[in-house]
C-alpha cells in the first residue's frame, strides 16, 4: 500500500526558491543552497554520481549497511522506518529487508524535497514490498519534521552523508527539531562521510567524466526555468575545494568572464566578475568524536558506530534521550 503526502506544493517551492536565490545572489560572497540541485534531472545526475569510480561514499555506506543491517534491525526493533532525503532509497532496501525479516516493521516513510525522485522510489518499493505501508512525504527536512507521522519505536535514517550538506548551524537546528519530533528511546541512524586524504576527497567531487560538474551546474538550469533567468551554464566552471580548517568540501561555480545575469521573476540583475566564485554546496566530513558531541548536544546518545575497513565512512546509531 503506497501513498504520497505533500508538504511542499509548487507555490511553496517557488516561494522558497525565490527567497533563497534573492538572498544568496545578493550576498557577498554569493551562495545558493544545495537542495535546489534536485529537480528530476538533478536527481538522475546524483544517481549517476553514485556509480562513478571516484565517488566512494555510496558504495562504502552500502558495504557498511550490508554487513550491519541485521544488527541494526535487532537493536532497534523498528516498527516504522522514516528516511530523510531518501532519493532513490536504494541502500535503504538493506534496512527494509532486515527489519521485515525481524518481523517488527509495519511502515516506511521516505521524505524528500524532490517529488520526482520520491514518486519513482515509492512506486518501485511498492512493487518490491507489497505488504509494507509506504507513505512518501514531499517535504523539506529543515522545515517539516513536525509533520512526520507519530508512532512508537521509529527509526529515522539519514543516509548518504547528506547531514554534511547542512552547515554547522543548520545541523544543530535540524538535530534539535528532530529530537523534538521523536519520543525518548527512538532512533537516528545517520551516515557521515569521514575526514580523509584530500587526494581521495577532491576527485570524488571533481570526477574525470564531468558528471559532478553537470550536477553542480544543474542549479543554474533550475533557476533559469523556475525564475525566468538567463544564466549561461557554459559561462561557469565547476570547482571543488577542500577547506582543511572547516573540514568540508565546497562546490563552487566560477564565472569565466565578467557578465550580468537577469532573473526576470525577481526583477534582479546579478553582476559576476571574471573568476568570481559562488558557493553551491558544502559537504562536511566528520570525525567520530565530533559527530558524537554534536549528536549529544541535541539530545542524541551514540549507541553504536560502524565503519568500513579504511574508516572512510561512518554509520552512527543514536538514541533520543530526555534533555
Ligand atoms: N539518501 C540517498 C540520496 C542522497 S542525495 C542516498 O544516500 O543515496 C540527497 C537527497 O536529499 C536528494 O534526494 C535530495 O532531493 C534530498 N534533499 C536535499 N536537501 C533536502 C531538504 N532540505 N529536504 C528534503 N530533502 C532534501
Ligand atoms: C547528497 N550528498 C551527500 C552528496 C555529497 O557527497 O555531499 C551530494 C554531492 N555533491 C557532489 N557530489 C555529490
Amino acid at each position: 500500500m503506497t501513498s504520497l503526502e505533500k508538504h511542499l506544493d509548487e507555490r511553496d517551492l517557488a516561494r522558497s526558491l525565490r527567497a533563497d536565490v534573492r538572498d544568496g545572489l545578493t550576498a557577498t560572497p554569493k551562495r545558493l543552497p544545495p537542495k535546489w540541485f534536485y529537480d528530476a534531472r538533478g536527481s538522475r545526475l546524483f544517481e549517476d554520481i553514485t556509480r562513478l569510480p571516484e565517488y566512494y561514499p555510496t558504495r562504502t555506506e552500502r558495504l557498511i549497511l550490508t554487513e550491519n543491517a541485521a544488527e541494526i534491525a535487532r537493536i532497534t526493533d523498528a516498527k516504522t522506518l522514516v528516511e530523510l532525503g531518501s532519493g532513490s532509497s536504494e541502500k535503504t532496501r538493506l534496512l527494509l529487508d532486515a527489519m521485515l525479516s525481524r518481523g517488527t516493521l509495519g511502515s516506511f516513510v521516505p521524505l524528500d524535497v524532490s517529488e520526482s525522485a520520491l514518486v519513482e522510489a515509492v512506486q518501485s518499493l511498492g512493487v518490491a514490498y507489497p505488504g509494507l505501508s509506504i507513505s512518501g512525504v514531499v517535504g523539506d527536512l529543515t522545515r517539516h519534521l513536525r509533520h512526520l507521522p507519530d508512532g512508537d519505536n521509529r527509526v529515522v535514517a539519514f543516509l548518504g552523508g547528506t547531514i554534511g550538506n547542512l552547515v554547522p548551524e543548520e545541523r544543530t537546528a535540524f538535530l534539535t527539531d528532530l529530537h523534538a519530533a521523536l519520543h525518548p528511546g527512538e532512533w537516528l541512524l545517520v551516515g557521515a562521510d569521514q575526514v580523509k586524504d584530500p587526494g581521495t576527497l577532491v576527485p570524488a567531487y571533481d570526477d574525470a567524466a564531468g558528471v559532478t560538474a553537470e550536477f553542480n551546474k544543474n542549479v543554474l538550469h533550475v533557476i533559469n526555468r523556475e525564475l525566468r533567468a538567463d544564466f549561461d551554464p557554459l559561462a561557469f566552471e565547476h570547482a571543488a575545494v577542500w577547506d582543511p580548517d572547516r573540514e568540508w568540501i565546497e562546490m563552487r561555480l566560477r564565472s569565466v568572464r565578467d557578465q550580468t545575469v537577469q532573473i526576470k521573476d525577481l526583477n534582479l540583475t546579478v553582476p559576476f566578475a571574471a573568476g568570481e566564485e559562488m558557493r553551491t554546496e558544502v559537504s562536511a566530513k566528520f570525525r567520530r568524536d565530533g559527530l558524537t558531541a554534536e549528536l549529544a548536544a541535541s539530545g542524541f546518545a551514540l549507541r553504536h558506530w560502524w565503519t568500513d575497513p579504511q574508516g572512510w565512512f561512518g554509520v552512527a546509531l543514536a538514541q533520543a534521550v530526555q534533555i
